[in-house]
């Protein structure tokens, strides 16, 4: 017979992170299911039975509010466009070091990663947050939320103070090939766990809370985010377009885009300049400014053509990590391996430093 209650960190202990072995044996023992039965397996997480009752936690709340959902595909979804923020920051950021390489780093190129790193802090400890502490507490009053995905937060934020060290550590005349190193095993680490919470998380979120009450719960943490982390949500989506979309399936009203300072096109603003001008630029190989569309920049690829006519003509940002959508990267990735070392361009300068 299953025990009545799930596991728990107290009873797995702090070393579970991404491990999935000891948390499916106890979710084994604790629900009572198959032998060799997986729920959460990083990638090959299978889909979750939202309809098992196994997962209901409060007798008066049941799993029958999927069907309000039909009209906001998952794809849609805040939470799997808030992990599209983060994915793209993973894979971006990835990508520059990588072109990096063993070469030593000039000034520019050091406060671009300095300041991409900081940036890119502050926006994954304020998601680990918003989960921790008002999402996950508020999906458990109605369903049973596997712990290990909070679990897995304690070993990537481990990787983050790391990652936080070894930022403030890259000077000039160095190479970032350490960083590059830890920020691989970094992302080998998030991307799994980020579609775990899309496989298992968001599915039970669905079925037990109806769109309006997920709503509300995530306005009590949008209402204090940092600018920057929700400009970038917005350029991720990468159009003016897809954004309006979004906010009428989440019921904000249009004007919102146009709000002086904090509205969703200002926000998108604020990020280009704060961090993706930095990635850019480290792509690029010179410092670039990824606020307005450079006109004269390398001609875009055939995918990155067919997304700027899909989207808005002010479409700049990659439309999450899709092949096609790489539309703001792809213009600069062109003239990497020449120019990572070119100088400084004192107008770009200014646009790099105000954060
Ligand atoms: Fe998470
Ligand atoms: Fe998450």
């Amino acid at each position: 017979m299953p025990s009545a209650a799930p596991p728990t960190l107290e009873l797995l202990g702090p070393t579970l992170g991404v491990s999935t072995r000891t948390w499916n044996a106890a979710c084994a023992e604790a629900y009572g299911t198959a032998e060799g039965e997986i729920l959460i397996d990083g990638f090959a997480t299978p889909a979750i039975n939202w309809r098992d009752l196994r997962f209901q936690a409060d007798p008066a709340f049941g799993p029958d509010k999927m069907e309000l959902w039909a009209k906001i595909p998952v794809e849609h979804d805040g939470w799997v466009r808030a992990h599209n923020a983060i994915r793209h920051e993973l894979t971006q950021f990835k990508r520059a070091l990588d072109g990096l390489g063993e070469q030593p780093l000039c000034d520019w190129q050091v406060s671009a990663i300095k300041a991409y790193v900081t940036g890119h802090l502050v926006h994954i400890h304020e998601h680990h947050s918003n989960e921790d502490k008002v999402f996950n507490p508020a999906i458990r009053k109605r369903v049973v939320y596997p712990e290990k995905l909070e679990a897995d937060h304690v070993q990537l934020v481990q990787m983050m103070d790391e990652i936080e060290r070894m930022g403030k550590a890259v000077i000039v005349g160095e190479p970032v090939s350490a960083l590059a190193r830890l920020w691989t095993e970094y992302e080998a680490m998030m991307l799994p766990h980020l579609h775990e919470e899309e496989t298992v998380g968001l599915p039970l979120a669905r079925a037990y809370f109806t769109p309006q009450e997920i709503g509300k719960i995530v306005e009590s943490f949008m209402k204090d985010g940092d600018p920057v982390s929700m400009g970038g949500f917005v350029h991720v989506m990468g159009s003016k377009k897809v954004a309006l979309g979004f906010m009428a399936e989440a019921g904000i009203p249009s004007f919102v885009w146009h709000i002086p300072g904090k509205g969703f096109k200002a926000l998108r603003t604020l990020y280009r300049k704060k961090m993706q001008s930095h990635v850019d630029s480290l792509l690029a190989g010179h410092v670039v400014s990824s606020v307005r569309k450079e006109k004269a920049a390398a001609k875009p690829s055939k995918g990155a053509t067919a997304a700027a006519k899909a989207g808005d003509s002010e479409n700049l940002a990659p439309a999450s990590i899709g092949a096609a959508a790489l539309l703001g990267s792809s213009i600069h990735v062109a003239s990497v391996p020449q120019q990572l070392s070119s100088p400084v361009k004192r107008m770009d300068v200014q646009v790099l430093s105000a954060r």
